[in-house]
């Protein structure tokens, strides 16, 4: 596409014909700045249909952050999507970082999940790293939803959103690569110079766990979305 707004437009096209199609479509949603055209181009497009009964899944959140702090997922994701939208907040999960429940958070999320029949729809962003989700590289192609440790430069990228690279906290909790490959399709959006390594290796590169947006070439339904400078190391 020419522009994130042209990524926008298409995606949250697709997405309005799937909730059209079924009022309860579950939707993946990333963070980050990737997936903001979408979210912006879809109150337009959701006008006049009945949003009442979609659900969504947060690909991911921090850990032993408060919820209500702006940069948590969980304020990102009911102040970009929910919103906006007009979703039911009760139908929207993120992640639950909280300390006193972490060691059985990722068990918590894979039930939600399960029991909402999986995700039809997953957005995905890519990170310098190669990340998925917060899968950095190393991750299991069959993890699921669990606690991982960010690599500093996930926390350097993620720096601008806090006041300082301190602020950015060391771990989070993800859904896995594993966890991600199950859902029906999978939309991965990048923009800009600095993602074009990333993509290019995700789509053309290895299988490799040091890599792990590469886990998408396992998934029968994927659709890339980039603009000319991330598809500038495509061959
Ligand atoms: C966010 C997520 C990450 C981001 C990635 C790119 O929920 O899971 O994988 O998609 O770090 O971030 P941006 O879009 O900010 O460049």
């Amino acid at each position: 596409v020419e522009t994130p707004a042209a990524a926008g437009a298409l995606i949250a096209d697709e997405i309005a014909r799937r909730i059209a199609a079924d009022p309860e479509t579950v939707l993946g949603l990333a963070t980050g700045s990737t997936p903001l055209p979408v979210y912006e181009a879809l109150p337009a497009r959701l006008a006049g249909l009945d949003v009442s009964r979609v659900r969504g899944f947060a690909l991911d959140e921090y850990v032993g952050i408060d919820p209500t702090h702006p940069e948590s997922y969980r304020a990102v994701i009911t102040r970009e999507v929910v919103e906006p939208l007009g979703l039911d907040p009760t139908r929207v999960h993120t992640p639950n970082g909280a300390l006193a429940t972490i060691e059985h958070a990722g068990e918590d999320y894979e039930r939600a999940i399960a029991e909402a029949g999986g995700i039809d729809l997953q957005i995905l962003g890519i990170g310098t790293s190669g990340h998925i989700g917060f899968n950095e590289p190393g991750s299991s192609f069959a993890s699921r939803t669990r606690v991982k440790t960010l690599v500093e430069q996930t926390r350097r990228d993620n720096a601008r959103f806090f006041d300082s690279i301190d602020d950015v906290p060391m771990h989070c909790i993800t859904q896995g690569l594993g966890t991600i490959l199950e859902a029906r399709h999978l939309v991965l959006l990048a923009f800009g110079a600095g993602k074009a390594a990333a993509v290019a290796q995700a789509v053309e590169g290895p299988l490799t766990s040091s890599l792990p947006g590469s886990a998408i070439q396992l998934h029968p339904h994927v659709t890339v979305v980039v603009d000319e400078a991330a598809a500038s190391e495509l061959t």
